[in-house]
């Protein structure tokens, strides 16, 4: 309203994720007329820069969705003018008190809320929230922080930076982002399964064999293998975006549709799962190789990683969840970088028809017979189910095709940046997307043994091509539970 404000203040505002994701996100939403009609961004870094400097490096890197709308520049000089630049220290109470200074003239003695968007380094995490909590958190407004992962390294590094958080915010103010639940089709699962009857019925161990989870990237760690090597793939990708997406497709259903309910269910599902045995993880690491002329590097040819890394850039593993509604299912999940292609999908392979009238048709590769339901999240975002179907003609040929619903055909409409949804969603205070804490907790309780284990015995990964499906490792432990991965056809 018009009594009130949102200040906006980007924490790292010189890093990538700022200058690619997150500017670009608040244009988007100030060009849609999303945010609050007062609002100010502020940039804190500790680079010098002035505010035109700020806005001119801003200006470059919106590049967003929009920039091919009609009075978009004028749109982005009138958010220019709303962008400025504090430069200060992370653990400086001092620089937060000048910035809180700052905030205060341009809040012009309305009522003053303010997100802070934490996109700085872990070491520097708390060092920030203390600083900002105690010298420029809003005096009669709320006071949100957006904080980006890692949240830990495992479940005590984790559970250490959640104790050091609370001593300055409490858990409602604190937004743990995970990006992938703002994705679009990420966000469609609950609508899937809870607004149409054909799915709820059959999503369950009775008519579901194994569900699948794949995450892939064709490029490597290029520029990112500093922070990359003390992570690695399961804690970049699987402990949290795959396991997310698990959680919201396996949960049942909530009460409502408040952040509350939702987040108990996704909380319930994720402690019912068993921890992850070694057995059941393969990993492996990309190396370089040649093709057509072109060579590509090695995850170790990276400078910035050690040349002896055992970490892994390709995990595959198959997870379980111990409840009556999924027990027995393999839930099996795939990430790595360097492959073949860039896809981010869930695939739920049903089960065998009993007693098919038609399985002489399918020979003896019954698992070509069954439904398959994929859910593509990215690129070409699309839903489709493939179905047995008769060759037109005289004679009885069944093939499979596809019940295809592919979004750009559908909706013209584009589809908005994960990150426009979860920024518009921290500036008015919903929560659904975002992972409280004890969430985190019992995702890192899944990993964490795993991890200990791999990383303790000095696993080596699997080596594979750049560019290529992966190591056959990833196949093994599939067979192990009578799967084949759908996205290898
Ligand atoms: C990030 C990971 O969380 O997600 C990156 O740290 C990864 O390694 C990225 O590349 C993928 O996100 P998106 O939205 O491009 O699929």
């Amino acid at each position: 309203n018009s009594k009130s404000t949102v200040s906006i203040t980007v924490v790292g505002a010189s890093g990538d994720l700022a200058k690619k994701k997150i500017f670009p996100a608040l244009f988007a939403l100030y060009y849609e007329d999303c945010l609050p009609e007062h609002f100010t961004i502020f940039g804190y870094a500790r680079s010098k820069m002035s505010d035109a400097e700020l806005r001119d490096m801003v200006s470059r890197t919106l590049t967003c969705r929009i920039d091919k709308r009609e009075n978009c520049g004028e749109k982005m000089e009138q958010f220019l003018q709303r962008c400025f630049y504090h430069s200060g220290q992370y653990d400086s109470e001092d620089n937060f008190t000048e910035l809180n200074k700052k905030l205060k003239e341009h809040e012009g003695g309305r009522i003053a809320n303010r997100l802070f968007y934490l996109s700085i380094p872990p070491n520097i995490f708390v060092a920030a929230v203390k600083c900002a909590s105690r010298s420029a958190s809003a005096s009669n407004g709320w006071t949100r922080v957006i904080v980006e992962k890692p949240f830990g390294r495992d479940s005590e590094s984790s559970a250490a930076l959640t104790t050091s958080l609370k001593q300055y915010l409490e858990e409602d103010q604190i937004f743990r982002i995970d990006h992938y639940l703002g994705k679009e089709l990420v966000e469609n699962l609950s609508v899937l399964r809870f607004s149409n009857l054909i799915f709820e019925p059959l999503w369950s161990r009775q008519y579901i064999r194994n569900v699948q989870l794949i995450f892939s990237e064709d490029f490597g760690t290029e520029g990112r293998g500093g922070y990359f090597d003390h992570y690695g793939i399961i804690r970049d990708i699987m402990q949290n975006h795959l396991l997310q997406i698990l959680a919201l497709f396996a949960m049942e259903t909530p009460v409502s549709l408040d952040a509350e309910d939702i987040r108990n269910e996704k909380v319930k599902v994720l402690r019912s799962m068993k921890p992850i045995r070694a057995d059941d993880v393969v990993i492996g690491q990309y190396k370089s190789d040649t093709r057509g002329g072109v060579s590509y590097p090695g995850y170790t040819d990276d400078t910035t990683v050690p040349k002896n890394s055992l970490t892994p850039t390709f995990a595959a593993a198959a997870l379980f969840i111990d409840n009556a509604r999924w027990d027995g299912v393999p839930f099996l999940m795939k990430a790595g970088k360097a492959l073949h292609n860039k896809t981010a999908e869930i695939r739920v392979q049903f089960r065998h028809v009993p007693g098919n009238l038609y399985n002489r048709n399918f020979g003896t590769d019954l698992d070509r017979a069954t439904n398959e339901l994929v859910i593509r999240v990215q690129p070409d975002e699309a839903i489709y189910l493939k179905i047995n179907n008769k060759v037109p003609g005289l004679g009885m040929r069944l093939d499979r095709s596809n019940l295809n619903l592919l979004y750009k055909a559908r909706y013209s409409k584009e589809i908005p940046d994960a990150y426009e949804r979860l920024l518009l969603d921290a500036v008015e205070g919903e929560r659904r997307l975002f992972i409280r804490s004890d969430e985190l907790d019992a995702a890192w309780k899944l990993f964490t043994p795993v991890l200990k284990e791999l990383e303790e015995n000095k696993i080596i990964p699997e080596y594979y091509p750049y560019g290529s499906r992966g190591p056959v490792g990833a196949h093994y432990l599939a067979a192990r539970y009578n799967v084949k991965w759908g996205d290898l056809g």
